[in-house]
């Protein structure tokens, strides 16, 4: 009898131990899926566009916000090291890429980058402002406006483990890309419970994009020849195949994201036209913003104002800088500058993706010199359903 009692009292205590064990672990477990919560309350910004759009200039609206870790064209390094592959075929390597910046894990670029290097070697680092400032470099402050010729005289020999460092050290994460043309590889990215992932897609009108992209010819003729898989070869664009391309994206990419996917998309993407941007900068720069959960602090509001008026202090143009030229005039520029037949050419390769996008065709060269005529049709106007990504303004 006594015997009977000991085991089943042992039993109990088993039990006993047993279930605290569960508990034990479960709550371990809890503690876990707050964990990764804690993580994914990053917010991780592609600023998806392609060549000569205006994305230099709105990673800059980014870039010098002081909640923001920004770098312009990381996958920059795969289409360098790769250059003999396609587009196509790099798109993987460009995802792997983004998606480990964004969480930070900056040892990405051993695969890119000489061993013995410092923050000098990333692409374009010094129009980083998070990359100009404490903890990447002590001279200046995470609040500051920093100017990229001054970062570079000053920062550009400190170690290149600053990046993680400073990259852990945001709230948000924000890269710019051009080399990606096809939406649906970004979705594991989405999914992804480690990330939260909110895709900018910024358009230009392509007569604009065509008139910039004469202007650079010769540092473009790399990424055409990736684009057009000449294995390494560098060309021009003078059968306007890339810009083909380029609108053959930005359609997929579109309605990817608007008609055919699924909603999980629904809140994570917003597209902007650089037209937009330039006639209402303050308005346009709200909506992303607003978008991307970041507050404008008059300091920046002040510093948008300067450039977007030409007022910025010692600034000159240049390709692949941002440009404080009177924007709407930049943008209305091809008008007197394209040839008709051009235009025309342009027109009937990008006609899809330019119904889709707002920009409306010009049938005579009357109409492409008469700058009264608007051809940036209003988002209302559109065919398409543009009330969702709508903002209140
Ligand atoms: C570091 O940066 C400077 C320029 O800022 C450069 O001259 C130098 O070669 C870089 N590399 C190394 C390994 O120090
Ligand atoms: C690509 O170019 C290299 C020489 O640069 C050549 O050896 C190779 O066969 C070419 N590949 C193709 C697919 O044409
Ligand atoms: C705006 O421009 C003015 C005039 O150049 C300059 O004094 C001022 O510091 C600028 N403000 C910001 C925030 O950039
Ligand atoms: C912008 O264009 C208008 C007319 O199209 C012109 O009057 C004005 O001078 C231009 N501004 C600049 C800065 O070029
Ligand atoms: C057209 O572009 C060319 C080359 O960039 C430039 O030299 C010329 O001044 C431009 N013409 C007009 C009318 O803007």
């Amino acid at each position: 009898m006594i015997r009977i009692r000991t085991t089943s009292a042992l039993v109990a205590i088993f039990l006993l131990i047993q279930a605290a064990l569960l508990i034990f672990k479960h709550a371990q477990q809890t503690n876990g899926i707050h964990q990764s919560d804690k993580k994914t309350s990053k917010v991780h910004i592609l600023i998806l566009s392609s060549w000569r759009s205006g994305s230099s200039f709105v990673g800059q609206l980014f870039s010098q916000h002081p909640d923001v870790f920004y770098l312009m064209e990381p996958a920059w390094h795969v289409w360098v090291t790769m250059y003999k592959n396609s587009a196509r075929v790099l798109q993987m390597a460009v995802r792997d890429l983004i998606r480990s910046v964004f969480l930070c894990d900056i040892s990405v670029f051993d695969a890119y980058l000489p061993g013995n290097r410092n923050i000098s070697d990333l692409f374009q680092w010094a129009v980083s402002r998070a990359l100009c400032t404490f903890p990447a470099c002590e001279f200046f402050q995470r609040t500051d406006i920093v100017d990229e010729m001054t970062c570079k005289a000053l920062c550009g020999k400190n170690p290149f483990g600053n990046v993680k460092h400073a990259c852990k050290t945001y709230s948000h994460i924000v890269l710019k890309e051009v080399r990606l043309f096809d939406l649906t590889v970004l979705y594991p990215l989405v999914t992804d419970p480690s990330m939260n992932l909110k895709i900018l897609h910024l358009v230009r009108d392509p007569r604009a994009v065509v008139k910039s992209r004469e202007q650079a010819v010769k540092a473009l003729a790399r990424d055409n020849g990736i684009v057009l898989n000449t294995n390494g070869t560098r060309v021009d664009d003078s059968k306007y195949e890339v810009i083909r391309e380029i609108c053959r994206s930005h359609v997929q990419i579109f309605e990817t994201a608007t008609q055919k996917s699924s909603s999980f998309l629904k809140d994570r993407y917003m597209m902007v036209r650089y037209e937009d941007l330039a006639r209402e900068p303050l308005a346009e720069i709200s909506e992303m913003y607003n978008f991307a959960s970041l507050t404008l602090t008059s300091k920046l509001e002040r510093w948008m104002y300067n450039i977007t008026h030409g007022l910025e202090p010692g600034k000159r143009e240049q390709a692949f800088k941002i440009t404080s030229r009177d924007a709407i005039n930049v943008s209305q520029a091809w008008r007197n500058n394209l040839s008709f037949q051009k235009i025309r050419k342009i027109q009937e390769v990008c006609k899809g993706a330019m119904k889709m996008l707002g920009y409306r065709l010009i049938e005579t060269e009357k109409e492409q010199k008469d700058l009264s005529l608007n051809l940036v049709l209003p988002r209302q106007q559109n065919q398409f359903a543009w009330s969702s990504f709508k903002v209140q303004k």
